[in-house]
């Protein structure tokens, strides 16, 4: 059965009215493993009050893609790009949440888990621009600000030392922020993690800021792999829900203890010049049984200009470089129109491969290095229910922007259990049903 994500929305908007809070969403985090939100799911107050229709959110999260997919660009180039302009409110760019609890007594935050990503920062009492609930320092008693002549004041972009206190400016999407750098224990699950370094937030302009903070897993320096490097071994591994699912109880686990045994494994790569980001060599790709002509150079992984691939938890819909999008693109229309009798293509907002009756889909596999990774209907289809409208759930890398990155997005990862191994430098991936 299909559920229209208007239907869903309207009908928990009412069961939350009727009955409050989901209980499912007050149970503790256990061990090591902490539940992850999509940000319209029942226990996240970031859904939208008023539902939106099945195309409003389609274009919605398609128009998020976009300011993601600019920053991740200029995180390659290792430039800043000017924010694109659009009509559209751009919120809540990264797409799900984890429950934190910062400072002693704990104050718990839901904040953004981003894979692309290395520092963490909150919003903090008095914060100008910052629009939701904020991390109050002055009652927590192991809170503190750190100094310039603090080590970690050196590894946040531009520190900048009014006075002996460490701040910093960054930008994140179309939006930017000044913080202090300052540290308290963060409370992940059942483990305290004492004098965890992050940003707290004064001041905040634009709305691609996700509204309780951001919680980086990269790799780079201050992420949550290099701060807790004893406790997690630099291992974590998700399972990131289906938003049309009602359970929503995706997962993120920390650290190598209870981390599947049976998964195929690719070579993480290292982009030097940009250490956050978790590029893998996609050496192919194939629509059905079919492995598309793509040329090499739309895959290949190349530190100096950023080209590659990576896997992002932030962008929605998967993103190809042209020529490869197009070769995925063109196979799946020619399959659909042998097994569905030549249906119409039509397009909508930035999908063009759209079908307004009943399709079967071929599966399409990214291949990589030891691994292959072949996505089921549920990964690459997205369907409305009151016009039957069905959408390929991907699309070509933006145009205006120097488009060199394929991005591995969050709806082809759902339902898969993605495996950091830092350590020994691999990723896993494995079928794993997390709604
Ligand atoms: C940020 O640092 C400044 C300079 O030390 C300090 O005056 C201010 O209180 C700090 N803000 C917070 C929320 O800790
Ligand atoms: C950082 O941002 C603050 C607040 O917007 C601003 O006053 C300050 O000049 C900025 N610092 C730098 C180095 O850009
Ligand atoms: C998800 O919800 C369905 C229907 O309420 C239920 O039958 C199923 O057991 C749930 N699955 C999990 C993993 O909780
Ligand atoms: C991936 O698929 C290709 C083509 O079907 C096959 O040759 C290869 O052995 C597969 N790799 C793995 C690790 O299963």
């Amino acid at each position: 059965m299909r559920i229209s994500l208007p239907l869903l929305l309207s009908f928990l908007f009412l069961s939350l009215v009727v009955q409050g809070l989901d209980p499912k969403c007050d149970t503790p985090d256990q061990g090591s493993t902490l539940k992850v939100l999509h940000v319209y799911s029942p226990c996240s107050p970031f859904r939208p009050p008023k539902p939106l229709s099945w195309e409003e959110s389609v274009l919605q999260m398609l128009a998020e893609d976009q300011a993601r997919l600019q920053f991740l660009s200029s995180l390659v180039a290792k430039k800043s790009i000017v924010p694109i302009a659009s009509g559209r409110q751009i919120t809540q760019s990264p797409t799900y949440i984890v429950r934190t609890q910062i400072g002693t007594p704990p104050q718990t935050m839901l904040m953004a888990m981003d894979t692309s990503n290395d520092a963490a920062w909150v919003p903090c009492a008095g914060c100008l621009g910052c629009s939701s609930a904020v991390f109050t320092s002055a009652k927590s008693t192991t809170f503190k600000n750190l100094g310039c002549q603090d080590p970690q004041c050196k590894q946040v972009p531009n520190p900048t030392c009014g006075g002996s206190a460490c701040a910093f400016n960054l930008t994140y999407g179309s939006s930017s922020i000044a913080a202090n750098l300052s540290q308290d224990t963060f409370t992940l699950a059942a483990d305290a993690v004492p004098g965890y370094t992050f940003g707290c937030i004064l001041k905040a302009t634009g709305n691609s800021l996700p509204p309780q903070g951001l919680l980086g897993l990269g790799r780079g320096p201050l992420s949550l792999l290099s701060q807790t490097q004893n406790l997690y071994q630099s291992t974590f591994s998700y399972c990131l829900p289906n938003f049309r699912s009602l359970n929503f109880s995706g997962s993120l686990r920390l650290g190598p203890i209870g981390q599947p045994k049976n998964i195929k494994y690719t070579p993480l790569l290292k982009n030097p010049r940009r250490s956050s980001l978790y590029y893998v060599n996609m050496v192919a790709i194939r629509v059905g049984r079919k492995i598309v002509d793509i040329p090499p150079s739309a895959l290949a992984f190349n530190p100096t200009t950023g080209a590659g691939t990576i896997i992002d938890s932030g962008t929605v819909f998967t993103r190809l470089v042209l020529p490869a999008y197009t070769a995925v693109r063109d196979e799946f229309r020619r399959r659909i129109a042998r097994t569905s009798g030549n249906a119409a293509v039509s397009s909508l907002g930035g999908f063009d491969t759209c079908y307004s009756v009943p399709i079967v889909a071929p599966t399409i596999g990214f291949m990589f290095p030891g691994m292959n990774v072949t996505l089921p209907q549920d990964n690459l289809l997205i369907h409305s229910t009151a016009g039957s409208i069905t959408c390929l759930a991907m699309a070509a890398a933006p145009d205006n922007v120097n488009s060199v990155l394929n991005v591995i997005a969050n709806m082809q990862q759902q339902n898969h259990r993605f495996l950091f191994d830092v350590p020994n430098s691999r990723l896993g991936v494995a079928r794993e049903r997390c709604t």
